[in-house]
């Protein structure tokens, strides 16, 4: 009886309700555009396979297709701009990118309220944060990928692009600069690094986690904010001399016997017009270095030296006349080359240089 009673109720409300559901508009959903290069999420193999698989294949349209309801979320739609692994992803690449992302988002015109670009792990942190530095309208701009191809037994792609497009599309994900998304994780871009090579816990710096999912929805663990020591750069003003690509820098990696040879080579050989040097320890040049590096600093070639290990940064000298090379800071090598790449198109001066890395750090750390 009391059942009964309450099924009338329920249904007299569901009847009161209708006629006000069906004057109310269709839900306005956010515009999000996918932006897909390919990668693992775009992966084929076998049921078993997760090394061995083809990156690269599927098309966003049926990646999409795995997710029912995405369309209650936003109004996506897709570019294919490449289907490629992340390997074969060039610089050329992504200033094409970011000239897209710029477009969508922050035109006059513009009607999109987020990008989402899919691509593969292994230069995710690089893509996101070249957009991280040049995308600066205040949209959310976010990265993801995955760790298992569409064909493993439970792949993390589709869940990670919902997560991703839901963001995208998010109000409290505004003013946050770029984000990398897996594994229910949003990282900032300035500080996130892939730190895993085969699990789908892949990115976890520990600066980078700014907020999670839950029933694929967005948290924030803080009000929105940029990381302190980030930089921007104008797109326009960094394509003025050459739309389609940025001058070349070389990344070195130091370990014991660094051979000072292959600096000079970046130079001559490879007419790198800056390199990066990462650094055993903290950023750590052996004294027999030294003299190469000047000479390569004093043709007007800048050199930055980053730290190895991934936690922690390259803290720049009290006195910035000590040393002619420059210390990265918090910035990564992959991420300093970016930086250093962006600084030249810009026509940074060496001093301009030595701020843009050195500057809040030492500021912070030697009150100067
Ligand atoms: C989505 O784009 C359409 C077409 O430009 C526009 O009319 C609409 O207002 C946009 N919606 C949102 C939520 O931005
Ligand atoms: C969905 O996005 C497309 C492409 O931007 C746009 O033309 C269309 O108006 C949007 N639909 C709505 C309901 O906003
Ligand atoms: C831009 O740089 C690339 C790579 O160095 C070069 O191939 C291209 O010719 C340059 N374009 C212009 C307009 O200078």
């Amino acid at each position: 009886m009391r059942l009964q009673a309450l099924t009338t109720l329920t249904t007299a409300a569901f009847a009161a309700a209708a006629p006000f559901k069906a004057r109310q508009e269709e839900p306005k959903v956010p515009n999000v555009t996918v932006i897909a290069t390919g990668g693992t999420i775009a992966g084929v193999g076998s049921t078993f396979d997760t090394t061995g698989y083809k990156a690269g294949v599927r098309p966003i349209v049926d990646i999409l297709g795995d997710i029912p309801d995405i369309e209650t979320r936003a109004n996506v739609s897709t570019i294919q701009y490449s289907n490629l692994a992340s390997e074969a992803i060039v610089s050329t690449d992504m200033v094409a990118i970011a000239k897209l992302v710029n477009n969508l988002l922050c035109a006059p015109d513009a009607d999109q309220d987020g990008v989402v670009i899919t691509q593969g792990t292994d230069t995710t942190e690089e893509t996101a944060f070249l957009l991280d530095s040049l995308i600066n309208c205040n949209k959310p701009v976010v990265v993801t990928a995955s760790m298992r191809p569409g064909t493993a037994v439970s792949p993390d792609g589709p869940g990670n692009l919902l997560d991703a497009i839901t963001l995208a599309g998010s109000e409290t994900a505004k003013d946050r600069g770029a984000m990398v998304v897996l594994n229910d994780k949003i990282q900032s871009a300035f500080y996130t690094s892939k730190m895993q090579a085969n699990n789908m816990n892949a990115f976890s710096e520990e600066n980078a986690e700014i907020g999670g999912f839950l029933n694929y929805e967005p948290y924030f663990y803080y009000t929105a904010s940029q990381p302190f020591f980030k930089k921007t750069f104008n797109l326009d003003e960094t394509l003025k001399k050459n739309d389609t690509a940025l001058p070349k820098v070389d990344v070195i990696y130091g370990s014991q016997d660094f051979d000072t040879n292959l600096l000079i080579a970046a130079v001559a050989a490879s007419d790198a017009k800056g390199i990066v040097i990462q650094g055993v320890g903290e950023g750590s040049i052996p004294t027999f270095a030294e003299d190469t590096i000047n000479s390569i600093v004093e043709q007007g070639i800048p050199v930055v030296v980053s730290a190895k290990p991934v936690y922690g940064a390259a803290a720049p000298k009290e006195d910035a006349s000590e040393a002619s090379y420059i210390k990265s800071g918090f910035v990564k090598a992959a991420q300093a080359k970016i930086y250093l790449e962006l600084a030249l198109a810009n026509d940074y001066s060496m001093d301009d240089i030595r701020t843009l890395f050195e500057g809040d750090l030492r500021s912070s750390i030697f009150h100067q």
